[in-house]
């Protein structure tokens, strides 16, 4: 447990994240030694995917240093270490999102962590809205660029040099070579994964009708209220990344119907083992390909 009250507002700049690294990796060593091939974060109605690990040291998030344990409906706060078919993972099942009120420094502190523990690739999931009228219910979308307006940033503050550049690029920030691999493992799997600009927004409110408007005349395939700053994280970090969305339910205003989390995490139920199966194979490719 923390001895401190956390105070996940805390402002968290780049400079201050060496040490909080340091603290988090021992808390994790403390337990196992454990190197992930990748670490994947687990979104909403995704968490399925934490039953098929072997070996699994599972740490709530309460017992590392400055991580609070709140985190929204359907995500369980835990940080997991095991293996998936014998290769070594770490998972985020649940994850601090900007609109519970944490830094973004916090919300990207997970995926800073993952690469400290030895994660040369990073792997995003989230629940999302379609804004592409395309994608309904049910669509899994690989992200292939995303459009960050939540007005915020991991980066702001002092930088620390050692752990990445004052301005990261983000050209080809959702890995091409990973999207690749991800098709593949759809394929090799019967399952259609589509692919899309992700648009991630703080949230909690769903958007309005126009607002969904918007956001697909801006180019978004998909929105949501989470990945944005963590995939501007890991690329500081210099970790390799991809991300796959679930598409759980039409934007707003699209089918005329309110919007409700419960239709958010039945869809996330629904399609979560096709996302476990891609997910499965993409890992044994990533280390296979080693
Ligand atoms: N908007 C924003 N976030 C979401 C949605 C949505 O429609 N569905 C699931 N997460």
């Amino acid at each position: 447990m923390n001895a401190q009250p956390v105070d996940p507002r805390r402002p968290i700049a780049p400079a201050d994240q060496p040490a909080c690294l340091a603290a988090l990796e021992a808390a994790v060593r403390a337990r196992t030694g454990l190197r992930p091939s990748a670490g994947i974060v687990l979104g909403s109605g995704l968490g399925g995917l934490v039953d098929e690990v072997t070996e699994p040291v599972s740490i709530p998030f309460s017992e590392l240093p400055g991580w609070p344990s709140a985190t929204a409906p359907g995500h369980a706060g835990r940080l997991i270490l095991g293996r998936l078919d014998g290769i070594p993972v770490a998972l985020l099942q649940g994850r601090f999102h900007l609109y519970e009120g944490n830094d973004p420094g916090l919300v990207v502190q997970p995926v800073l962590l993952m690469g400290r523990l030895g994660a040369p690739v990073i792997v995003l999931s989230n629940a999302a809205g379609g804004l592409n009228p395309a994608f309904g219910p049910g669509t899994l979308m690989a992200i292939e660029d995303h459009l960050n307006l939540t007005g915020r940033t991991p980066l702001l503050g002092p930088n620390a040099d050692e752990l990445g550049p004052r301005f990261p690029d983000l050209t080809n920030a959702w890995s091409p070579r990973l999207r690749d691999l991800l098709q593949a493992a759809a394929r090799a799997e019967g399952v259609e994964l589509a692919s899309g600009v992700y648009v991630g927004l703080l949230g909690p409110a769903y958007e309005t009708p126009a607002e969904v408007r918007m956001l697909r005349s801006l180019g978004g395939d998909a929105v949501g209220m989470s990945t944005v700053l963590e995939a501007i994280a890991a690329r500081w970090a210099g970790l390799e990344l991809c991300g796959v969305s679930l598409i759980t339910n039409a934007g707003a205003g699209y089918s005329g119907l309110p919007l409700s989390h419960e239709e958010v995490l039945a869809a996330g139920a629904a399609a979560g083992p096709r996302f476990v199966r891609i997910i499965r194979r993409l890992v044994a490719e990533i280390a296979g390909g080693d």
